[in-house]
């Protein structure tokens, strides 16, 4: 009898709070030839996430711990960090995830942290990026994928990709044209973090 020896994959979780197309499409990549690593759970802070319903058909295990009135965000990490270690998950990718993390998190949490956000970092970090970018006299925005540390949207850069601005694109428009390009560059980098490749990927 011949035992046939398959690589060990990587561990991956992916946190998200929304619609969670970025997490679809990183399910759907992990499903793919040749992918090093495997999607071991989706939580969201949020009961209400369309995600939640999404990882449920693409078949993942799903766990919702709310952060409310009777749940602190302080509840929902030490939750978070005991599943992390339960299921030896070694790359955690934030995906629409809408929480800020805590210090504590982030240097108690032993693997590896991404992040999706969609401006060209470190320019315009925060929430309402495609309203404040057109606020600027600028002509290209785009999305960055990052390492998380304690500051926000700080750590190292691993992907940058951009759109060009158009004389009446809207907030709406915007995202719209970005989301896509999204799915494509956290998808790479993954695909790179887990593989241990450290190109920077920057597309346009
Ligand atoms: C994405 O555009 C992502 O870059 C952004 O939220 C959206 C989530 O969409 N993330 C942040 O703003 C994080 N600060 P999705 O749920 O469809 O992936």
């Amino acid at each position: 009898m011949t035992i046939e020896i398959k690589p060990l994959k990587k561990k991956i979780a992916i946190l998200i709070s929304g619609t969670g197309t970025n997490m679809e499409a990183i399910i759907k990549d992990s499903n793919t030839n040749n992918y090093s690593g495997i999607i071991k759970f989706v939580l969201s802070n949020n009961p209400d996430a369309l995600g939640i319903i999404k990882a449920k058909t693409l078949g993942i295990k799903t766990f919702v711990f709310p952060v409310d009135k009777n749940n602190s965000l302080e509840i929902f990490e030490k939750r978070v960090l005991k599943l992390l270690k339960k299921e030896k998950i070694e790359l955690l990718c934030l995906a629409g995830f809408m929480k800020i993390l805590s210090k504590s998190f982030i240097q108690n949490y032993k693997g590896i942290i991404l992040n999706i956000h969609p401006s060209i970092l470190p320019s315009i970090k925060g929430l309402n990026t495609h309203k404040r970018v057109l606020e600027k006299d600028i002509k290209i925005h785009g999305a960055t994928v990052h390492i998380v540390t304690p500051e926000l949207d700080s750590g190292k850069i691993l992907g940058q990709v951009t759109i060009n601005i158009l004389k009446n694109d809207t907030p709406k428009k915007l995202a719209k044209k970005l989301i896509k390009k999204e799915h494509q560059l956290y998808t790479k980098v993954i695909r790179n973090v887990i593989k241990g490749n450290n190109t920077i990927i920057q597309e346009n």
